[in-house]
């Protein structure tokens, strides 16, 4: 087969990723606003974003600091238990809030205000289903007797399958699947969809597990997993199902968060190489046709939002991202950061 040395495609959206706030917003918005149109920003800022005030707010000071005046963002609103649920539903027919998103407790990084009876929001998504929202979910069961790499399992049958059974029109983006098991229950289920990480594509617990130490790096929520979970997801990615599209999870901590600290905060930093690691894999799965329906169309379909118009164009060639991410007093490491990658987006 001739092999291609240039791909153009529909300009992508990112239907998961951390700006997060302050010095640290300023530093990265760019790098997702250089490849997509639209991003779905995640509200678990230290204070998390749960009314309509702070929405408006938070998209306006990112749409401040970002140089693309077509970028948009959208803002899921932060789900809790004890939510003003007049000022969410309005928020939501105002398109303040585009859905919801479910934290279980302490799941992941900022996430202490999250879920931790399903019960207790069963009005919330009362209300999402009524307005024909979506319900976006950090999939994983927290508790003592349950394996870090079985949460998403665990979190699947004990959670997800009662809130399809209870409220079977909500539609549900289970984020950043990261195991077969997740994968297989998205394809299996109608109304269900899932975003897929570029390191969940690249990476199994080996890498987090390397030289008989802990690769901090590596280290996100959910964890990366065994081999044949990567490839079942790396197949679901590259095969042009619909049901799985874009959502890197980018998630920047502070490189001080990540080493010289006992406890190591979950989050991989990928926006300034992202579509270049899909555009990799793809390649290497000899799918490079499908990477358009992953990036730019399987998203927007589920989300019920249009097409995006302008495009981008991809070429082979060998680069090396940069090791980190610097401006003023940030510094992050880059997911691959002193790598080679064979795909450059052309500017
Ligand atoms: C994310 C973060 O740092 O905010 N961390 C992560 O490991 N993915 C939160 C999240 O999406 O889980
Ligand atoms: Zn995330």
């Amino acid at each position: 087969m001739k092999s291609i040395n240039s791909i153009n495609i529909i300009k992508p959206d990112d239907w998961h990723v951390h700006l997060r706030e302050g010095n640290m917003l300023e530093a990265i918005c760019n790098h997702t606003s250089r490849i997509n149109v639209r991003a779905i920003v995640m509200p678990n800022l230290k204070l998390p974003i749960t009314t309509a005030k702070q929405g408006i707010e938070y998209k306006q000071k990112i749409i401040q600091l970002t140089k693309d005046p077509n970028f948009i963002p959208l803002l899921p609103c932060y789900l809790t238990e004890s939510l003003d649920l007049s000022d969410f539903k309005l928020a939501l027919e105002k398109k303040i809030f585009i859905g919801a998103k479910l934290y279980p407790t302490n799941a992941t990084t900022n996430s202490s205000f999250g879920i931790s009876k399903i019960e207790n929001i069963y009005s919330s998504l009362e209300i999402l289903s009524d307005l024909h929202k979506p319900l976006l979910i950090h999939g994983e069961k927290i508790g003592k007797n349950i394996d870090i790499f079985d949460r998403e399992k665990f979190f699947i049958d004990e959670v997800l399958i009662d809130i399809r059974d209870r409220y079977p029109n909500l539609k549900i983006i289970l984020e950043h699947v990261s195991s077969k098991y997740g994968a297989d229950f998205i394809n299996e289920n109608n109304n269900i969809a899932g975003t897929i990480t570029p390191q969940h594509l690249m990476l199994t617990k080996k890498d987090l597990f390397f030289d008989d130490s802990i690769n901090p790096h590596h280290f996100c929520m959910p964890v990366v997993k065994e081999e044949i979970d990567l490839l079942a997801l790396r197949k679901y990615a590259c095969s042009g199902n619909k049901k799985f599209f874009l959502g890197t999870d980018s998630a920047p901590h502070h490189i001080d968060f990540k080493i010289n600290n006992f406890k190591s905060k979950p989050g991989i930093f990928s926006a300034p190489c992202s579509i270049e690691i899909y555009t990799n894999i793809f390649d290497e799965e000899n799918k490079i046709h499908n990477l358009e329906s992953f990036s730019s169309l399987n998203g927007p379909n589920f989300y019920e939002l249009p097409i995006n118009l302008t495009s981008i164009t991809l070429v082979k060639k060998k680069w090396k991202v940069p090791e980190y991410t610097l401006f003023k007093d940030i510094k992050i490491k880059n997911f691959m950061g002193g790598e080679e990658l064979n795909w450059k987006i052309s500017q």
